[in-house]
């Protein structure tokens, strides 16, 4: 532990008088754990983040989370979807079980645009380049 002198030390996340705290630097990265229910945070999702923050890591990132139906990363249930304000009331629960843990959570804001991988006839995926991706096509 000693070759990771700043590991446990607080962190501040933007300017000071509007700056985040992060109580150490421990991190979750982003990643979709599959618990969302109707692309929400239900108790499972909650309990799983919370979790994290009990056991005292600092940040948590939660996978990335689409703002547009033309960009979805899946069209799976299990994931969370930001196409409306109804995702609020599971974000503010989320944020609070998190919080109460001493523990903070970024959402990713997500666009896949261009290299959509989801077939969905009749969506126009919105894109910053009119050119398809190498990759997904
Ligand atoms: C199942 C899974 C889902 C992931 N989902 C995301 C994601 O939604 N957004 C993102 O930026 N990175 C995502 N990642 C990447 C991780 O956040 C991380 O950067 C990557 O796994 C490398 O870290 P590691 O070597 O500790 O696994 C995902 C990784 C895994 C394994």
């Amino acid at each position: 532990m000693s070759d990771f002198t700043h590991l446990l030390s607080p962190l501040q996340i933007g300017r000071s008088g509007k700056a985040l705290e992060i109580r150490n630097r421990v991190l979750v990265s982003a990643h979709v754990p599959g618990f969302a229910e109707n692309n929400k945070p239900g108790a499972a999702y909650i309990a799983y983040h919370r979790r994290y923050a009990a056991e005292g890591v600092g940040l948590q990132i939660t996978g990335g989370t689409p703002v547009h139906k033309s960009g979805l990363l899946s069209l799976a249930p299990d994931g969370l979807w930001n196409l409306d304000d109804s995702i609020i009331p599971g974000y503010t629960e989320l944020a609070q079980a998190v919080h109460a843990e001493g523990g903070r959570i970024l959402a990713q804001l997500a666009h896949s645009g261009g290299t959509v991988l989801i077939d969905q006839p009749g969506t126009v995926a919105w894109s910053a380049s009119s050119v398809r991706s190498a990759i997904t096509g």
